[in-house]
């Protein structure tokens, strides 16, 4: 295989429709689609990682050498490097997990702040 082509991140995304599929896998771009309606697995979940990095997803599930040789046959290129991952982990929900954690956090330590002050206040008014 001498395929050289580049797809950078726009490109990726852009092709999300079933009838015209890219995913991303260990910086590989393959096209699914003439696959898509053929995986064992069924096509929602390859379309869940449409225009994505399904390499985690590809991964947990432990896929075959077999299905990995069909993978040569779907090849379009390798990922544009220094573009962003379009991963999970990179998306906008992760920087608002550590407010909601500083919420919780207070919401726990003031009502037990407020019980020990007043077991401290029983304990030391009746001694
Ligand atoms: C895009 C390239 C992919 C190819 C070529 C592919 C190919 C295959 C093949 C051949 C199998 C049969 C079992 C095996 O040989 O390992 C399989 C099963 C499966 N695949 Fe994929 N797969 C791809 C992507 C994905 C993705 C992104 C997911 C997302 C989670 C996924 C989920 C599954 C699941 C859950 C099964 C198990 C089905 C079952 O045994 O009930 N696959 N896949």
């Amino acid at each position: 295989m001498s395929d050289t082509k580049v797809i950078s991140l726009s490109e990726l995304q852009e092709h999300t429709k079933k009838d015209n599929l890219y995913v991303l896998l260990h910086g590989k771009v393959y096209s699914v689609s003439k696959f898509i309606d053929e995986h064992p697995g069924g096509d929602e979940v390859i379309l869940a990682e449409a225009g994505k990095d399904a390499t985690e997803a590809f991964e947990d599930v432990g896929h075959s050498d077999e299905a990995r040789d069909i993978l040569k046959d779907l090849l379009v290129g390798s990922f544009e490097e220094g573009s962003a991952l379009p991963t999970k982990t990179a998306s906008s929900p992760n920087l608002s997990a550590p407010v909601a954690q500083t919420a919780s956090n207070a919401s726990y330590f003031l009502p037990l702040a407020a019980l020990a002050g007043y077991f401290a206040w029983r304990f030391y008014s009746s001694a």
